[in-house]
């Protein structure tokens, strides 16, 4: 977040309290009262159905956290099958709207029951069962959530896998989980055209042998090549297989059991496969979602995140469907076949709740408020925001044009590690001011720390960790103990370090400042330097590259590469191409450089070290700091005047 930001946030005097219309809300006056323990315990045995009822809440053996021990239960369960035998069957689900104009389908809860049966029978029949892990290359189509439900299930751990990610990222979470199984689609639309994923998919598993089978999902009509003996059409494979839910129990899983894995960048170039288990993380999702969203009956919910992100999991998939609540889910981009897509979506399904990242609520800014206008939005009671901290100029346009100047946002902040929000306003109780994620859910202890992890003074910036466990919590990396310790564990030992700079005011509300790691923050999603690095060096034009981020007003953060090419070679217009291109290939799109500096010289300190500060100074066009380390200081001069010409 770009200094500008941070101004802005520390002058912001504005205040909403809770209005009127929340009196009544899930979390009313004296909800942070409650004792933890025992609020857990109750959420635990009242949110979600047990076949075999806890014994223990917690355990607690710093730096893994254990939670409802004993606990037998099944996430599709607690998803669908108990709000079908509640009589709620008829109840929609979800409301699917697809990205052709009129390609939509309402699903209840009965049909999603069958959907899930169905597609679990299906995966049985290819050998799919407890402990099989299984990754999802799925665009936003219904079988999405399915697919995922019908592995849990059957007890197999799923990794999804967002649809604009290479071939290169699938194989290696593939190959990183142990996959057996891919689930993927021939192509999804993207504004108007077929994107294929199931050559992508092809490629990935060219570089993944473990699949045995590949499930293809139709949805357009996209010519798609198939492999005799591995791959088979979802369609095909399901069609004479029962839905009857009374043939197709529900595997009853271990609280600790793992549910499913979300890969996640780092600050070394490969992804981190987070895990997260049964128990804690379905009250934990389920928990905040009832609170922080004021979840009612007539609740209508529109999370317009992608599933294959750690939002879409928990806030599309099992925290709403945990709590029997209908939704909204949208395969498409905002801007098809006009910039009004979402407000048309609001209006046609009276969308009561909707959740969305600053970087969209600044796309819609930009675009102009006319759009919103062309619908009638008052359905709308309730704004979220994730994935990155919101300037308050964004927060405050989103309130007054998408939530009339009434509906509160809440700006809610965690991470893919924390599975759960953790720190949020919640509508009825707090005094929102924009910008700020507010107080920690009940439970939750964050510290704001110095360099040397004791407790900054309330005003001031520093670190922010974590003490205290809290349900949904990552139970390590998958395969990688030690990572899991020298990433979260080592810099203040005891505290989890969460790779946020914050600050907390007089009132106790935090505000978040943006990554103070190698991890950018690019429209939400998470990229790490070093990854874009090493995807640049891989091509064999580079001799050496340096990747930061620089502010940006749509994207909050924008990559920018400095490279240097192989003999001394000055980079061209195909050059910057090519290597974006490059990135797009190793990585994915998401990933691609908005700027490419060719300089003959990186900057670097006498012993060697590339000085990433100085080049995200420059890049953020900002002062310069201290150079005088520098090897050879007119380096500096030389990419000031490139990175000048490059922008
Ligand atoms: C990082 C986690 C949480 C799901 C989406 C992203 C940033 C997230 C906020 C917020 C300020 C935020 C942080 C965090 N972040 N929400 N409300 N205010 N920053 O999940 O990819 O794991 O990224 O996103 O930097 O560490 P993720």
């Amino acid at each position: 977040m770009g200094d500008r930001n941070i101004d802005a946030l520390l002058s912001e005097q504005r205040r909403y309290p809770p209005p009127p219309e929340f009196a009544d809300a899930n979390a009313g006056p004296g909800f942070y009262e409650q004792d933890p323990d025992a609020f857990w315990e109750r959420e635990g045995r009242e949110r979600v159905d047990w076949f075999t009822p806890f014994s223990t809440l917690r355990e607690w053996t710093p730096p893994y956290a254990k939670w409802y021990l004993g606990g037998k239960l099944n996430a599709c369960y607690n998803c669908v099958d108990r709000h079908v035998e509640a009589g709620a069957g008829d109840k929609v689900a979800f409301h699917w709207e697809g990205e052709p104009v009129g390609d939509r389908l309402a699903v209840t809860y009965a049909d999603l029951q069958r959907r899930v049966v169905r597609f679990a029978n299906t995966l049985k029949k290819i050998g799919v069962g407890r402990g099989t892990n299984v990754a999802i290359y799925l665009g936003m189509v219904p079988d999405l959530p399915v697919a995922m439900l019908a592995c849990a299930r059957l007890g197999a751990p799923h990794t999804v896998v967002f649809g604009g990610f290479s071939a290169d990222s699938l194989a290696s979470r593939i190959n990183d989980m142990g996959c057996q199984v891919l689930i993927t689609q021939d192509a999804s639309w993207r504004r108007g055209r077929p994107l294929p994923l199931k050559p992508v998919a092809d490629e990935a598993m060219t570089n993944a042998p473990g699949v045995r089978r590949c499930l293809v999902v139709r949805r357009t009509e996209v010519d798609t090549p198939m492999t005799a003996g591995r791959d088979l059409w979802y369609h095909e494979a399901s069609a004479h297989v029962d839905d009857d839910a009374a043939n197709c129990p529900c595997e009853p899983m271990d609280a600790e059991d793992p549910l499913f894995l979300m890969y996640t960048s780092g600050t070394t170039a490969k992804p981190k496969g987070i895990v997260h288990t049964t128990g804690g993380y379905l009250v934990g999702v389920a928990t905040t979602h009832h609170y922080v969203f004021d979840i009612k009956q007539s609740t209508v919910y529109w999370c317009a995140a992608d599933i294959g992100w750690i939002t879409g999991h928990s806030y599309i998939v099992y925290g709403p469907l945990c709590n029997g609540v209908t939704s909204v889910l949208y395969e498409g981009t905002p801007d098809f076949p006009d910039k009004d897509r979402w407000w048309d979506i609001v209006e046609r399904y009276g969308v009561t709740v909707l959740y969305t990242a600053p970087t969209a609520i600044r796309t819609h800014m930009k675009w102009g408020p006319e759009f919103a206008r062309r619908h009638d939005l008052s359905s709308i009671r309730l704004l979220g925001s994730v994935g990155e901290p919101i300037n308050p100029e964004a927060w405050v346009w989103y309130r007054t044009h998408i939530g009339g100047g009434r509906a509160p946002v809440v700006d809610t902040w965690w991470q893919t590690e924390t599975g759960m929000i953790l720190i949020s306003p919640l509508p009825g109780v707090s005094t929102l001011k924009p910008g700020s994620a507010g107080r920690p859910f009940i439970g939750v202890t964050p510290s704001v720390v110095d360099d040397h992890g004791y407790p900054v003074t309330p005003g001031e910036g520093g670190f922010l960790v974590l003490r205290e466990p809290w349900p949904a919590m990552l139970r390590g990396i998958h395969g990688d103990p030690s990572r899991y310790l020298a990433t979260y564990w080592s810099r203040f030992p005891g505290d989890y370090l969460v790779g946020d700079g914050a600050r907390v005011d007089d009132d106790g509300d935090y505000w978040l400042l943006g990554r103070i790691d190698d991890v950018m923050n690019v429209s939400g999603h998470r990229i790490s330097t070093v990854e874009v690095e090493s995807a640049l060096v891989d091509d064999p034009t580079v001799a050496e590259a340096a990747v930061c981020a620089r502010p940006d007003e749509l994207t909050g953060q924008a990559i920018v590469a400095y490279v240097t090419l192989k003999g001394g070679r000055d980079g061209s217009r195909q050059a910057v191409a090519t290597l974006r291109q490059h990135v797009a290939e190793k990585i994915g799109r998401l990933a691609m450089p908005a700027n490419i500096v060719f300089t003959p010289e990186l900057p670097k300190t006498r012993s060697g070290k590339i000085m990433r500060r100085l080049l995200r100074d420059i890049a953020e066009e900002g002062t310069l700091g201290d150079t005088t380390t520098l090897a050879d200081p007119s380096v500096v001069e030389e990419i000031r005047t490139r990175a000048a010409a490059a922008a």
